[in-house]
């Protein structure tokens, strides 16, 4: 099962979320790879790492499976990090910003050119990437930047399933709109494989009227059409501290509210899937 967590607006918890949900799932005994596929490299820099220092990256692989894909394989070996033993990482830093370079031309002369297809089409990189490891892992986990572009789109062409985290705020659950569109379009003219979409609130507090309001106009507005988990991830000072130890928040903070909800979601993420 591959799933993208992506959503239109930054700062919404998708790193987060990415990590956790991924850490619980590693902790319930899954063979998980999560992959940071954001230029920003926060899931990288979260899970403990260096984005700057690291040699093989995102980057690396996509590049090398569109210029010299028979030896993908290897450099995918060399990409992997292991951050325990059933929970690894295939890490980004800001060299994945010339990736998306390569994306859009590769797609410029496919509008120029459009009977040559010898080359692999610019959305379907990643899944490329994939289809080498997909046999190794229960569930691969794709971390997205906030941006509505090719580098989303190759991840949504990957995926079976989409996660959209956003928080329960008036302008975010609005906002929500784009990446449904584009969720939308993956599914009917992309990747018809992408059958789930699901609405994670994050960063939520039970106790304030604007949380549960907007947790009620989104389950008004998109609970026929798309999954919203039951569990909200609360909003907790922990969240945001974990990243600077490098290590999951449920490591960090096993009894807090946010790990437990995080727990509760993987639960349901390993039940619908
Ligand atoms: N449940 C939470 N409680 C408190 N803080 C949180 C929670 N979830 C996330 N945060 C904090 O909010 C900020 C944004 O979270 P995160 O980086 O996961 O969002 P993002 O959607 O990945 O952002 P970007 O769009 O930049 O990639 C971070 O500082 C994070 O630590
Ligand atoms: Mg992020």
């Amino acid at each position: 099962m591959v799933i993208s967590f992506c959503c239109g607006k930054g700062g919404t918890g998708k790193t987060t979320s990415t990590y956790n949900i991924g850490a619980a799932l590693a902790k319930a005994g899954k063979q998980v790879l999560l992959v940071d596929n954001d230029q920003q490299g926060s899931l990288t820099l979260a899970m403990g790492y260096e984005p700057q220092m690291l040699s093989m990256t995102l980057a690396n692989l996509m590049f090398q499976a569109i210029d010299m894909p028979d030896q993908l394989t290897d450099a995918i070996g060399q990409a992997i990090l292991q951050k325990t033993e059933n929970l690894h990482l295939v890490p980004a830093n800001n060299k994945l910003a010339g990736i998306l370079s390569r994306l859009v031309s590769m797609q410029n002369t496919r509008a120029m050119f459009p009977l040559d297809d010898s080359s692999i089409a610019p959305e379907r990189v990643l899944t490329a990437i994939i289809e080498q490891v997909k046999d190794q892992y229960d569930y691969i986990l794709i971390d997205c930047s906030p941006h509505l572009d090719l580098q989303m789109l190759n991840a949504l062409v990957a995926s079976e399933r989409a996660i959209i985290p956003t928080q329960a705020h008036f302008l975010d659950t609005v906002g929500l709109n784009d990446t449904i569109e584009i969720i939308r379009k993956v599914q009917q003219s992309l990747n018809p494989n992408l059958k789930q979409v699901d609405i994670l609130l994050t960063m939520f507090m039970q106790r304030t009227v604007l949380n549960q309001i907007s947790r009620q106009n989104v389950v008004e507005r998109y609970g026929e059409q798309m999954n919203i988990f039951s569990q909200p991830i609360d909003y907790s000072i922990k969240v945001a501290e974990h990243p600077a130890v490098g290590i999951s928040l449920l490591e960090y903070a096993p009894k807090n509210a946010a790990a437990l909800s995080y727990r509760a979601v993987a639960e349901e993420v390993m039940k619908n899937g």
